[in-house]
C-alpha cells in the first residue's frame, strides 16, 4: 500500500511510522496538505494529516486511489467528511490521547492569566527589575468556572478545577448527569453560564452548530472582568466580538491556544519560510492579527496537545487506525 504522511518533519516520527508500517510504501511530507500543496504524485491509498492540512473536495479529488484518511488529531473539522463519505473514503481520527494533556494546559493558561506569570517573567528578564509592582492576580479558590462542552477534555478540566476548590457550571447538549452528580456541578444554559462565570473555558468540537458559538450577541452576557480560555478551535469564537469585548474591558483577558485565522497565518508563514524571508517579517505577519496586539491576551501556537506522552499516543493510534483500515475493519471512524 502507498501511504503518505503530511506535516511530519521529526526523524523520530518518521522512524516510528516506517518501522511500524514496514512492508508498505511510506512517504513523508513536511508540508500541510491543502490547495496550496498537493504532491507531484498522488497515487496514495492512505493519507495521514494533522491540523494544518485542509482537505476540501478539490484536494480529495486529487488522490484517485484514496481509500482512507487518518487524522492525527481529535478535531477533524479540516476534512470535508460528507464528501469523503460520498466517495466511500474512510476517515478516522484519534478520539482520545490523554485528555488530561489539554486539560492540564488549560490550567496553565488560566494561571498564566490570573497570576500574570508570562508578563512577570518577561518584564524581569527585560528590565532585570525584581519587583511585583502591577502584577497582582486573583485566587481561583471559590471562583466560578464555566465549562462549555463536558466531553473527555471538559471533564478533566472539571476534575482539576475541583482541586482548586472552584465552583463549576457547565453547558453541553448531551449532559452527563451522572458525572455532574459525582463531580458536584450543575448544567445550565449557555447564557446563564456566561452571566455567572469568572472564567469561561471552551471544549467543544468545531462544526456548523458550534461555529461562532460565542458571538457579539452573547459575549455581552459575560461577567465584567471575566476571562475566556479557548483550547478547542478558533472559529468557535467570533474574533471581532472577542476583540471588542477585550478592548471595551468587559473581559479582563483571554488565553487562546487556537485562532480563527490560524490556518492562514501558518500558510503565510510557511510561504515566507520557503522564500527565506527574514524573521522580522514573520513577526509582522503574526502581529497583523488583531488579538496579538492586546496586552491582556495570551496566545499560544495550537500546542495544548503537545507533550511527549500525548504524541506517542497519537502515533500509536494512527498506526492502529491505518492497520485496521487496511484489514477492512476500520476503527475510530468519524
Ligand atoms: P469530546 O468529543 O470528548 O467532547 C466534546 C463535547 O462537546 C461533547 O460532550 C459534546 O456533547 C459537546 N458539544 C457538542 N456540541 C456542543 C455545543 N453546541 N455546545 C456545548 N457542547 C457541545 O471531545 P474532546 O476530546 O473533549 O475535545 C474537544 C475539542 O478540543 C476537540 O474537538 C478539538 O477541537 C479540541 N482539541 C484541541 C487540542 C489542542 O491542541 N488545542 C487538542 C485536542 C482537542
Amino acid at each position: 500500500m502507498k501511504i503518505a504522511f503530511f506535516e511530519v518533519n521529526e526523524e523520530e516520527k518518521k522512524e516510528y511510522f516506517s518501522q511500524n508500517l514496514a512492508g508498505h510504501n511510506v512517504e513523508f511530507f513536511e508540508q500541510a496538505l491543502g490547495e496550496n500543496f498537493v504532491p507531484d504524485h498522488t497515487d496514495f491509498e492512505i493519507i495521514s494529516i494533522f491540523v494544518g492540512s485542509k482537505l476540501n473536495q478539490t484536494v480529495i479529488d486529487a488522490f484517485p486511489n484514496l481509500k482512507s484518511i487518518t487524522v492525527r488529531a481529535t478535531g477533524f473539522d479540516n476534512v470535508d467528511i460528507g464528501y469523503a463519505k460520498s466517495k466511500s473514503i474512510v476517515v478516522c481520527n484519534v478520539p482520545a490521547y490523554g485528555s488530561n494533556t489539554v486539560a492540564e494546559f488549560t490550567f496553565g493558561l488560566i494561571l498564566s492569566l490570573t497570576r500574570k506569570i508570562p508578563q512577570a517573567s518577561y518584564r524581569l528578564k527585560l528590565s532585570e527589575e525584581f519587583s511585583f509592582e502591577g502584577l497582582r492576580g486573583f485566587d481561583l479558590n471559590g471562583k466560578t468556572l464555566g465549562v462549555i462542552g463536558t466531553g473527555k477534555i471538559g471533564n478533566n478540566v472539571i476534575k482539576i478545577a475541583k482541586g482548586f476548590n472552584m465552583n463549576i457550571v457547565a453547558m453541553d447538549p448531551h449532559p452527563n448527569e451522572e458525572f455532574a452528580k459525582t463531580a458536584g456541578f450543575s448544567y445550565v444554559s449557555l447564557d446563564e453560564l456566561l452571566r455567572n462565570s469568572d472564567i469561561v473555558t471552551i471544549h467543544v468540537p468545531l462544526m456548523e452548530q458550534t461555529q461562532h458559538l460565542l458571538n457579539k450577541d452573547n459575549i455581552v452576557f459575560m461577567k465584567k472582568g471575566s476571562l475566556l480560555i479557548n483550547t478547542s478551535r478558533g472559529a468557535i469564537v467570533d474574533t471581532d466580538a472577542l476583540a471588542k469585548a477585550l478592548i471595551q474591558e468587559q473581559l479582563a483577558g483571554a488565553a487562546l491556544d487556537v485562532l480563527e485565522e490560524e490556518g492562514e497565518l501558518k500558510e503565510e508563514i510557511e510561504l515566507l519560510t520557503l522564500n527565506k524571508i527574514p524573521p522580522e517579517d514573520y513577526k509582522k505577519i503574526i502581529e497583523d492579527h488583531i488579538l496579538i496586539h492586546l496586552p491582556n491576551v495570551i496566545i499560544t501556537p495550537h500546542m495544548a496537545f503537545y507533550t511527549k506522552e500525548a504524541e506517542f499516543s497519537i502515533m500509536e493510534t494512527t498506526v492502529k487506525n491505518i492497520k485496521s483500515a487496511l484489514s477492512g475493519t476500520p476503527e475510530n471512524l468519524v
